[in-house]
């Protein structure tokens, strides 16, 4: 027997804490009866069902993708344009891409019908490191570089502190590599920061998502994660899979 907030969150219906919402108003039966108690524990084989209709109880599916540029995250785009999703066409499972990677932005994207994982990486609460590498334009001064680690002020607010390194510069061309590793997922954060600077973002790439890295993969690639890395991105995000 397993709470039912917790069943409904890993069939991918919504987070654990939706579930709980939708249970609370009144939106969820167990085997045709309303139930609006948080308590309630289901076996397999009572049928729940959400505004009648029935939970898909699917096996939990977790993959990573090297996201190429000019892909879309989301599920659909009304412009046709191509998305994360059709890297995963024999997948038979509704797995969604966790958090958003820019069109223009490649590298590591974790994707998953587990709503409960979901919602645990993309909460700003659980502080998982994300880590990119941007290719920017001018060569950023020591004194930038210490503005983007310490904070800065974009129009939603100030950024948490940050890891921030430059790799290499060329300052005849012009260029530089940076490194920055950040625990917040605002929308373009990364480029919205090197934009306050007055620094050009010419291409961004997200090298590593908690302790996922993109060696072996090629953009566009994608491979099944193994029980021992969704261990350990549970525990990174302080809970263990099976309590809260
Ligand atoms: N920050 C950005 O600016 N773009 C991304 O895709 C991710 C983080």
């Amino acid at each position: 027997m397993e709470r039912l907030q917790k069943v409904m969150a890993h069939s991918g219906v919504s987070s654990r804490r939706g579930a709980e919402r939708l249970i609370t108003s009144g939106r969820v039966q167990v085997n045709g009866r309303t139930v609006t108690e948080l308590g309630t524990k289901v076996s397999p084989s009572d049928e729940v069902t959400v505004d009648g209709i029935p939970l898909e109880r699917e096996r939990l599916v977790y993959f990573l993708l090297y996201k190429p540029v000019g892909v879309i995250s989301s599920r659909k785009d009304e412009r046709n344009r191509k998305t994360v999703l059709d890297f995963f066409k024999d997948v038979p499972e509704r797995i969604f891409p966790v958090g958003r990677l820019d069109y223009d932005t490649s590298g590591a994207l974790i994707l998953t019908n587990d709503g409960e994982l979901a919602y645990r990486l993309m909460h700003p609460r659980f502080e998982i490191d994300k880590t990119y590498i941007a290719k920017i334009r001018p060569v950023p001064t020591n004194e930038q570089l210490r503005r983007l680690a310490a904070g800065v002020r974009l129009e939603d607010g100030m950024t948490a502190r940050a890891k921030v390194r430059m790799i290499d510069g060329n300052r005849e061309k012009g260029h530089a590599s940076v490194q920055m590793t950040i625990h917040e997922g605002r929308n373009r954060q990364v480029r919205r920061m090197f934009a306050v600077l007055g620094l050009e973002v010419r291409k961004l790439k997200r090298v590593q998502y908690g302790v996922l890295d993109l060696t072996g993969l090629v953009p566009g690639e994608s491979r099944p994660l193994k029980p021992y890395e969704v261990r350990k991105l549970y525990h990174l995000s302080h809970g263990s899979r099976s309590g809260q």
